[in-house]
């Protein structure tokens, strides 16, 4: 019997293929489609429980709030069943892939509030100024190859008074984390995200005003940001 019948060696491989780094240069669009890819058959399956306590925290904000949503990097769409009915939402995505996850979500819950789910990226949107009446961006700063650029365009979209929620993991400046994540970050490129990535990146990056800040689980590790725009 060859190790090709061992589960553990099976898995190591499926892992090895998943983890790969792809052949070029870290963090471009290429890299990020390939990962994402190669993450959407299993996506749910793996992200599922560490994600949610962001998804829900943002979608508790947002559904304060009412109008025409833009959720950025949407991905398979596992908030999309948490937003109230009465938002109007648009996603947008740069994987295909993860994007069929997410129209079929939507049919089989029969997500009406759905206007539309596009392929496009998020550093250069086809919308116009102040289309939208609040945005969410979840698990996706720290994954775009150009997070400044991202921060101008979500400014653009929202209109003047509008909200944009953003959840994500920041780096610590100090204690047994940041010793974790320093450690991490050598592993950025098959993670797929960058453990050092700073909060600062995101604030000095824009001109909206930063209305909340919270923690949020598991153990603290992701922070939801609420700006609002002049
Ligand atoms: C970690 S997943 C988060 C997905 C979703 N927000 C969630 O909470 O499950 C990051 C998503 O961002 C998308 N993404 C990465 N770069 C992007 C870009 N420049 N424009 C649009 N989407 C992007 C990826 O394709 C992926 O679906």
């Amino acid at each position: 019997m060859t190790t090709d019948f061992f589960p553990v060696t099976r898995l190591r491989r499926w892992l090895d293929r998943i983890l790969a780094p792809s052949a070029r240069s870290a963090g471009t669009h290429e890299d990020v489609e390939s990962a994402y890819a190669r993450w959407a058959p299993v996506y749910d399956w793996v992200f599922t429980a560490p994600l949610v306590f962001g998804q829900r925290a943002a979608a508790r904000a947002a559904n304060r709030l009412s109008g025409d949503l833009l959720e950025v990097g949407v991905g398979t769409g596992l908030s999309l069943p948490l937003y109230d009915r009465k938002l109007t939402i648009t996603g947008i995505d740069l994987s295909k892939p993860m994007l069929k996850r997410a129209h079929e979500r939507v049919a089989r819950k029969g997500l009406d509030n759905v206007a539309g789910l596009h392929a496009m990226d998020a550093a250069d949107m086809r919308f116009e100024d102040g289309q939208f009446d609040l945005a969410t961006v979840m698990y996706v700063m720290t994954v775009v190859p150009d997070p400044a650029q991202v921060m101008a365009e979500l400014e653009r979209v929202v209109r003047p008074g509008g909200t944009v929620i953003i959840v994500n993991h920041f780096a610590r400046e100090r204690g047994l984390l940041a010793w974790i994540e320093r450690g991490l970050a050598r592993f950025a490129h098959k993670l797929g995200w960058d453990p050092l990535f700073r909060r600062e990146t995101v604030l000095d990056n824009t001109t909206m005003t930063l209305e909340h800040e919270e923690r949020l689980g598991p153990l603290g590790l992701f922070t939801m940001l609420v700006f609002r725009r002049a």
